[in-house]
């Protein structure tokens, strides 16, 4: 990617619900992220951060405010294409994996490549090469309920970025790993995402983990309180 504002967010607003029972849980949010960067999400929790991550994701709308991802108006894509949009240009990590329980670790892999029509080799030889960097060639052919935790997140991972996507989005990818096997996925996700010069955006609470990239934006009730640079990079 070249340099440039990838996703730029103005006024966002999502509403839950309506009428008596309506919630507000993000209550105007301005954001601008370069193309390349490098960034982390941060706040308590009910702070509104999946959410923005979805909004940002293209899995879910919104009800105020304008967002531009790949300076594209995505309230104005359809439905079907923004599929497609997401399919060529997002990768995204789920706060739990959600791999798809009846396929295989190397089938869930490629399954974004299925979708975008390339061969079954190429699919095939690509999710075989990021599960020989993951460590996990002898659990290629294991359905997610037979591999680990943290083995079901790496294969998140590998799902996520098998595609090249320009942007990557993780919802609290190492929430439910001990702090080794944290460490080993954060490197992942960061090394694999530079070389590709993708965007990464990580929501997580690990300080440890926000302190590694190179911008740290605070989410309060619903609104930006902080961004901050961590002066490095
Ligand atoms: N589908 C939904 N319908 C109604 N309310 C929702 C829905 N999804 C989330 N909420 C509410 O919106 C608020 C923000 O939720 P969100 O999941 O974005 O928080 P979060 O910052 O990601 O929290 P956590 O750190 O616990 O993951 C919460 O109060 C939550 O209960
Ligand atoms: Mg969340």
């Amino acid at each position: 990617m070249g340099t440039g504002v990838i996703i730029k967010a103005e006024g966002l607003e999502k509403i839950y619900g309506n009428g008596r029972s309506a919630l507000r849980v993000l209550k105007g949010v301005s954001l601008e992220i370069m193309a390349g960067e490098v960034i982390s999400i941060v706040g308590p929790s009910g702070a509104g951060k999946s959410t923005l991550l979805n909004l940002i994701g293209c899995i879910d709308s919104f009800q105020n405010g304008r967002l531009a991802v790949m300076g594209k108006d995505v309230s104005e894509l359809s439905v079907e294409d923004l599929s497609g949009f997401r399919n060529r240009h997002i990768g995204f990590i789920f706060q739990s994996h959600n791999l798809l329980p009846e396929f295989t670790a190397i089938e869930n892999i490629m399954i974004p490549l299925m979708i975008s029509r390339r061969g079954k080799k190429e699919a095939r030889d690509r999710a075989h090469a990021l599960l020989e960097r993951f460590g996990m060639t002898d659990r290629a052919h294991h359905k997610p309920a037979e591999l680990s935790g943290g083995e079901c997140q790496r294969v998140a991972v590998a799902r996520a970025i098998v595609g090249r996507p320009d942007i990557i989005l993780a919802d609290e990818p190492t929430g439910n790993l001990d702090r080794a096997n944290s460490g080993m996925l954060t490197d992942l996700l960061l090394e694999l995402g530079r070389q590709e010069g993708a965007t990464i955006v990580i929501v997580t609470h690990d300080r440890e983990i926000a302190e590694r990239t190179v911008k740290t934006i605070t989410l309060i009730d619903g609104t930006i309180h902080d961004s901050s640079l961590q002066g490095k990079h």
